[in-house]
């Protein structure tokens, strides 16, 4: 239907987080560096927050992808935050690779730190990913807690990757897990796009879904009025924009219009968004950002050594970063 119409391959908007989507923001850019970076140079705690609908299981699934072509890594991807200390332990366990039945909660946590230190030992890393983890309670936080204690005099043998909305930040900053906070090596926070980046975010999309028309679908009062109801959250831009093409369709429109985009926000209840007030930067949110520069040199050496090995359709499913 509205696809062929507007000349479209694919469907631009999907919800689903799929790398091959990714429209690198200077934000999207720094937070996926410093996952990596933090993997990477083994800084054990790395902490990522958003709101809702802002990307972090999208960053992450772009992080996973470039750690799955490193044979040294090997990570448990933990998705769901609601789960009981013994739950958790077993899941990581069996994800892993390890034996869980049967085992209690020490077992299975001296198990698991056996393998983390031999993997350790043969200079391996061992990556520990957890998604909706303001869910986590707090006896859970307390467990990785007693992970990261795994370390040797210069560096921590388990790296854990804690992702999670806004009150992830809260948690960590309560009393009983003072001592879980002071072990963050580093904190990204992922913000709404400004009316710039929506504009870009929108183009993108479309591009990639093959549209010929990309740059003039949404005009520019178009775009803003996208940006006023979504708050410049992606998951709204796209829930929007996907339904604004259907509405455009009907009139047999060549472009949407801006009152289409209201009539939706309204069958949608979005009213105009006001995105949470940022908190100011911390010097360490401050200092990573340096990364950025070295992720874009990174895909860059990935495509490169992709495209020697003759192996390009594995290059082409690498995340585009868009220079800002
Ligand atoms: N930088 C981005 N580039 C492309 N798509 C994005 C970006 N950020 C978010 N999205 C899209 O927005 C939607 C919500 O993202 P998601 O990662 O599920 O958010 P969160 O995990 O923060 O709730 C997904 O469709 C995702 O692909
Ligand atoms: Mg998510």
């Amino acid at each position: 239907m509205y696809k062929a119409f507007y000349g479209l391959k694919r469907n631009p908007f999907e919800i689903t987080p799929d790398p091959s989507f990714l429209f690198a923001t200077r934000r999207h850019n720094e937070a996926l560096a410093a996952l990596y970076y933090g993997v990477r140079r083994h800084k054990g705690f790395v902490v990522l927050t958003g709101e809702v609908g802002t990307g972090k299981t999208l960053l992450l699934r772009c992080l996973l992808q470039l750690l799955k072509q490193s044979d040294d890594v090997k990570y448990a991807y933990v998705f769901n935050g609601r789960l009981s200390p013994l739950e958790f332990l077993q899941y990581i366990a069996g994800d892993l690779g390890l034996p869980a039945a049967g085992k209690n909660k020490s077992e299975l946590l001296l198990q698991l730190a056996g393998y983390v230190v031999s993997r350790g030992e043969k200079k391996l890393t061992t990556v520990l990913v957890v998604d909706e983890a303001h869910h986590l309670s707090t006896d859970i936080l307390e467990e990785i807690r007693l992970l990261t204690n795994l370390e040797t005099a210069d560096e921590k043998l388990l790296q854990i990757l804690l992702v999670g909305q806004p009150e992830l930040d809260e948690k960590l900053d309560s009393v009983e897990l003072r001592q879980l906070k002071q072990r963050i090596a580093l904190r990204s926070h992922l913000a709404a796009l400004d009316v710039n980046e929506t504009k870009g975010y929108i183009e993108r999309r479309l591009q990639l879904g093959g549209s010929p028309r990309a740059a003039s679908l949404f005009p520019p009062e178009t775009v803003a009025a996208v940006h006023r109801h979504s708050g410049g959250i992606p998951r709204l831009i796209n829930t929007i924009c996907e339904n604004a093409l259907i509405a455009a369709y009907a009139r047999q429109a060549a472009c949407v219009a801006p009152d289409m985009i209201d009539t939706i926000a309204k069958d949608f209840r979005l009213g105009v968004h006001t995105p949470r007030e940022e908190k100011k930067k911390t010097p360490d949110e401050l200092d990573f950002r340096k990364a950025a520069k070295t992720l874009l040199e990174l895909y860059a050496h990935l495509q490169g050594e992709q495209a020697r090995e003759g192996e390009e359709e594995l290059a082409a499913r690498l995340p585009v970063v868009t220079k800002q």
